[in-house]
């Protein structure tokens, strides 16, 4: 080879090298921390700030220069929502953005299977991936405080150890896409009244032992890499911009890499902006007319304000270099990183995950011997309840979604029955459109119509419960009543008195009260349950599917049982400024447990199957725990019915003598066990100091005091299997 040619290539090599040595953030072989410092470097002040805050309703601007691309994020936490306009909340009315609408979280909660969780997270992800979102703005892990709350829907429940041990496996799965879970809303996001400013006045331990293990979770285990601020304030501080939760706590003592992004309009200030976390802005309606219609971008409080601050030496950049860090991580972690994959999007695989999870987290409350229906006797099947036809996936607030379809339980119930029996369908209650305001009406007639239809019927199958309207499941209200709207208690008090095969189908993100439950021979709470939930329903109705749901929330039997409504208007809703969590560390079934004299209508856990399990040989592996180790409880489950199902063993923790108060139990452990008729299984709960500890608010720091524990193991937070003594030493 000539010198000429050897030249050449020694030269290309050379330059090559030069090059790639140059471009560290472009290679994705390099480590991800040396990247970010090389783009960081390269970088204009201007570059810097705008990489901050929207461009867009769910965009925020890359560096166009660098080859970085821009972050698109999306809603929400149970699907893809459709595509927006630029700069508007409206619909872009795309013809490809039709998604697969998964069941809510309360339906995922309801499962107690990581597992279930896993598989929701991988499909959502994959979702996401393929629309070419790289931030997907959920889960919501807030705690439920009160049935009122218009968002519980999207979250996991009551306690936080069962939403800790679900949202760790949806992150990490979400994750594994190149796609950002944005967990939200840090935090103490507890009721949608007063949403944009209410202060939450909590104690340190609520906050620490209920309000913020699942953020921790998602952060610490699931390695969560984006976390959304909350509208309301905590310590007189808006959350989007607190230095408490989000200096403090979240990225020093959490060790938190990823970015703050604020909820949308969620931001108000920018030296708080600047000093107190935020990272990136979404939504501001800086032009203090309302809800954005058109945002101008350059008013933003971490926009040219800011730049401005900057370029007058007014702040310094470190704040602005450690924001753009941690966007830069989570560019390099998505639409940057190495073997991004492709995902899919609308398939027959995410529908039956949706499916799945429906089935999984049905919840069958009452049983007397009438489910699953026998298609060989019932041959007369009456569906009475606007629920049974209404579209759920649309409505709810931001994670409403444009479902590629959706089985309504009518539908199910058709397409499960096909030719082996009559069903018929009469509305029995006039429930408004979504978005349209609920007017009175003379609901009797329908009443009527549906009583007269039901005397025939050899089943009913009354399908009612809450909708996505405004103050019923639905963000930016709460609800007014802690009863069924639209006289549904009278309907149902009305069929059982001509027939007593009425089955009641709840379809709710929320407890309800249920006045007739003494009159009805069966009740499921049947949640969202997505694109598939009508197919879902159908398959536990007619044992298909063998129901192996546990509720993740306690139902009371009247309002004033939830701690939460215990006391005065200070703890619900608030006074107009603020709202006390009176109850602090006493939430949920920690309530009951604490008054005793409480009994829920249902219990935390509760959840009932077509098999029986029977609980034998309750032990543990040791009786003392010196400091350091951990303690193994073993009980044999047996499934002495006549069909497979799956049972949630529930393992609870007692101090006997603590210096603080505690609860008198809490959830520390559970296992969800499939079993085969006659099957018997060794199932194995394994703790350690950790699960035993409080949060010391003094020392600030989790404390397990040496003394007596008991271990309680139980199918629900009031049906104990067994007790066992142990002791730490
Ligand atoms: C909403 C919600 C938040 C959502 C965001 C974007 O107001 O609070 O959950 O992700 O705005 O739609």
């Amino acid at each position: 080879m000539s010198i000429r040619y050897i030249l050449v290539f020694v030269l290309g090599v050379c330059s090559i090298g030069l090059f790639a040595q140059k471009a560290v953030y472009l290679d994705v072989y390099k480590p991800i921390e040396e990247r970010v410092e090389d783009a960081l470097q390269r970088m204009t002040i201007e570059e810097k700030v705008a990489m901050l805050h929207a461009q867009s309703k769910f965009s925020s601007a890359g560096v166009p220069r660098l080859g970085i691309p821009d972050n698109w994020a999306t809603d929400g936490p149970h699907g893809i929502r459709s595509e927006a306009l630029w700069d508007e909340w409206d619909d872009a009315k795309w013809t490809n953005d039709s998604c697969i609408a998964f069941p809510a979280l309360t339906c995922l909660a309801a499962t107690w299977n990581p597992q279930m969780a896993a598989l929701y997270g991988k499909s959502i992800g994959e979702e996401a991936r393929y629309r070419n979102k790289n931030i997907l703005l959920g889960p919501g892990v807030n705690m439920y405080r009160t049935p009122l709350n218009g968002r519980n829907f999207e979250y996991m429940g009551e306690d936080p150890f069962l939403a800790s041990r679900m949202v760790v496996p949806y992150v990490q799965e979400v994750q594994k896409n190149g796609v950002a879970a944005c967990v939200k809303h840090f935090a103490l996001n507890n009721q949608e009244v007063q949403r944009w400013d209410v202060d939450v006045v909590v104690d340190n331990r609520a906050l620490h032992e209920i309000y913020l293990p699942a953020f921790k979770a998602a952060v610490t285990e699931g390695g969560a890499w984006a976390i959304m601020g909350a509208y309301n304030k905590y310590k007189g501080q808006h959350c989007c911009h607190n230095q408490y939760l989000l200096n403090d706590i979240l990225k020093n003592e959490w060790k938190f890499d990823g970015v703050v992004v604020s909820d949308w309009g969620g931001t108000h200030d920018t030296w708080e902006s600047v000093h107190n976390g935020l990272d990136m802005e979404f939504g501001t309606w800086t032009d203090g007319l309302g809800a954005g219609a058109s945002n101008a971008y350059a008013n933003y409080f971490l926009s040219d304000s800011y730049l401005q601050l900057l370029k007058e030496g007014k702040v310094g950049q470190e704040e602005l270099n450690d924001k753009v860090r941690r966007i830069l991580r989570m560019v390099f972690r998505t639409t940057m990183v190495k073997k991004r994959p492709f995902g899919s999007f609308g398939t027959v695989e995410h529908a039956l995950v949706g499916r799945k999870v429906a089935e999984e987290g049905i919840v069958l409350l009452q049983n007397r011997n009438i489910l699953p229906v026998d298609l060989v006797k019932v041959k007369k099947i009456l569906v009475v309840g606007d629920n049974a036809v209404r579209r759920m996936t649309i409505g709810g607030g931001s994670s409403a979604l444009k479902a590629k379809y959706e089985v309504s339980p009518l539908q199910g119930i058709l397409k499960r029955v096909a030719d082996l029996a009559e069903v018929n369908y009469v509305v029995g209650y006039e429930a408004p459109p979504y978005g349209v305001k609920e007017t009175k009406v003379d609901r009797a007639p329908l009443r009527k119509q549906a009583v007269e239809a039901a005397k025939e019927a050899d089943v009913v199958f009354f399908i009612g419960g809450l909708n996505k309207n405004g103050n019923q499941d639905c963000e930016g209200d709460d609800r007014r009543s802690y009863h069924l709207p639209y006289e549904q208690d009278q309907l149902i008090e009305e069929l059982v008195t001509v027939n007593p095969n009425v089955v009641v189908v709840i379809i709710s993100g929320n407890a309800v009260a249920m006045p007739w439950v003494n009159k009805v021979p069966a009740v499921l709470e049947a949640w969202y349950g997505g694109t598939e939930g009508g197919n879902a329903l159908a398959s536990i109705l007619f044992g298909d599917v063998n129901p192996s749901g546990k509720l993740p929330f306690t139902i009371p039997v009247k309002l004033e049982d939830c701690p939460a409504h215990a006391f005065d208007e200070r703890t619900y809703p608030g006074d107009g400024k603020s709202v006390v969590y009176s109850e602090s560390i006493f939430t949920g079934y920690r309530w009951a447990d604490k008054l005793k004299k409480v009994k829920p209508l249902f219990a935390f856990g509760h959840g009932l199957s077509y098999t029986t399990f029977q609980y034998d040989n309750f032990r543990a592996n040791k009786r003392i725990l010196n400091d350091g180790q951990t303690i193994t409880f073993s009980v044999k489950v047996k499934n002495t019915g006549l069909r497979e199902g799956k049972e949630v063993v529930q393992l609870y923790i007692s101090d006997k003598k603590s210096s603080l108060p505690r609860p008198v139990k809490e959830l520390k452990g559970f296992v969800k066990v499939a079993l085969k008729p006659g099957e018997e299984k060794d199932v194995t709960i394994t703790i350690g100091k950790e699960e035993l500890s409080y949060f010391n608010d003094v020392n600030h720091e989790w404390v397990a005091e040496p003394g007596k524990f008991e271990a309680i193991i139980a199918a629900s937070a009031i049906e104990i299997k067994g007790k066992l003594d142990f002791e730490l030493r």
